[in-house]
């Protein structure tokens, strides 16, 4: 048996290999919904091997507390079907399993293994490109994809996802004019492909071009937009775009529109929120009561400490909504989960435990505090994860911190490297001013 693109298959019943290929397609275009899908593969054949992996999968690299039972009930599922499952699947349920067990390195080879072994293996690709993005490996996002992509064509379906995941790891490894020309290549192959657009988007955000961007994504929003589970978050790179055009108020709007209208109910989500009203907030916009609920939200998972940048996302709104509890709760959290084992422990030591703990100095005015201990992290903040636009908060924290602790000389180094990047953007242009105006 072999699936759409020709990967060997164990499970002997068609139908239930092609329905499992719809499934994957979900998640390659980051639609709604391939949880619900590949549900109603297992509850149809609960002895599909690969249906079970590919659960876990999915839960696994959603990085919330909140999926770990049903995480779990995977892995064990695909583990008792692996003696009956073909090499590629035991592949990818060594990966689940090693990722349940918090070594997100090894899960990420795993997969990558797959994807070399079998280069048409889309989904190890693409999971293996996530382990990527969550371990901060800026090349292997691009090197990952390069390994296998002279084994692809367009006669292969989902060629446009392949160039999209190159596209971005194009971009993280800082080749723009590359990732954007790839990147468009993807999206006119199938404009619905969030993760193509993404892609582009991220170009335009690097290279400061917001009104590009603005357009780039309100042209494009009709296709991927209606059932794309990806659309928080290129709302949020909207909004970025607005903020770097200097309209806070129409960030703010799509704040309350879209990147909130899932209610923040997933971790992805309220990192997103998190990172918007920060930015907000460092300029000294009112962001009115937002902060409340996004606090409310983490509150829950405060204790969690599964993956040392979302702590550092509900640190942010810890200090927003002026919590010392929850920041002291918060602290304990990833400290003891700094002490433990695993890719998590790495990443609370080396990030974690210092960005929270700088964000939270920034929060009591300890201005100095915060730049002792957030500007050691620009040479090693890609070890906890994340994108270069992201990780841009330590910048952007960095520099407002120098200006509030009346520092100019370190100030103005700060917006300096800004405006290498970004020499149109009124932000800069704002801290720029405030810099020079300092004794
Ligand atoms: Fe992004």
């Amino acid at each position: 048996m072999r699936d759409k693109r020709d990967n060997p298959v164990s499970y002997p019943h068609r139908p239930a290999v092609d329905a499992l290929d719809q499934a994957f397609d979900l998640l390659h275009a980051y639609q709604a919904d391939p949880l619900v899908a590949v549900d109603a593969v297992i509850a149809e054949h609960p002895g599909f091997a690969m249906a079970h992996a590919f659960r876990a999968g999915l839960l696994a690299t959603a990085t919330d507390r909140a999926f770990e039972p049903e995480l779990i009930r995977s892995v064990v599922a695909a583990e008792a079907l692996a003696p009956q499952a073909n090499d590629r699947e035991r592949g990818h349920i060594a990966a689940v399993r090693a990722w349940l067990d918090g070594d997100w390195e090894r899960a990420t080879e795993a997969w990558g293994r797959v994807s070399m072994a079998c280069p048409r293996d889309l989904l190890a690709l693409q999971f293996a490109h996530l382990g990527d993005f969550y371990l901060g490996s800026s090349c292997m996002l691009r090197d990952r994809v390069g390994r296998v992509l002279p084994r692809w064509d367009r006669g292969v379906p989902g060629y446009g996802f392949v160039l999209g995941m190159h596209a971005f790891g194009l971009e993280e490894a800082g080749e723009y004019a590359r990732a954007e020309a790839r990147g468009l290549e993807a999206v006119a192959l199938n404009p619905q492909d969030a993760w193509a657009v993404h892609a582009v988007t991220h170009v335009m955000e690097m290279e400061g071009r917001p009104q590009e961007g603005v357009n780039f994504l309100a042209r494009s929003a009709d296709d991927w937009a209606p059932t794309s589970l990806f659309a928080f978050h290129l709302w949020w790179h909207q909004a970025l775009f607005y903020l770097d055009a200097g309209d806070a108020d129409a960030a703010l709007a799509l704040f309350d529109t879209q990147i909130g209208a899932g209610g923040f109910g997933q971790a992805l989500e309220l990192i997103d929120g998190s990172a918007l009203l920060w930015r907000l907030f460092l300029l000294g916009h009112d962001v009115g009561d937002r902060w409340l609920e996004l606090r409310e939200k983490w509150l829950t998972r405060v204790d969690d400490a599964c993956y040392a940048f979302n702590d550092a996302n509900a640190m942010m709104a810890f200090v927003g909504a002026a919590d010392g509890e929850a920041q002291a709760r918060l602290l304990a959290a990833v400290r003891r989960a700094a002490s433990g084992t695993g890719s998590n422990a790495m990443m609370s030591r080396e990030i974690g435990v210092p960005a929270c703990e700088g964000f939270a100095a920034f929060g009591r005015g300890d201005h100095a505090g915060a730049i002792d201990r957030l500007l050691p992290l620009r040479a090693k903040a890609n070890r906890f994860g994340g994108s270069h636009a992201q990780r841009d908060v330590l910048s952007w924290t960095l520099t407002e911190a120098a200006i509030r602790l009346g520092d100019r000389s370190l100030a103005e180094a700060f917006v300096a490297e800004r405006q290498v990047w970004k020499p149109l953007s009124p932000v800069n242009s704002a801290w720029a001013t405030r810099a020079s105006a300092l004794h």
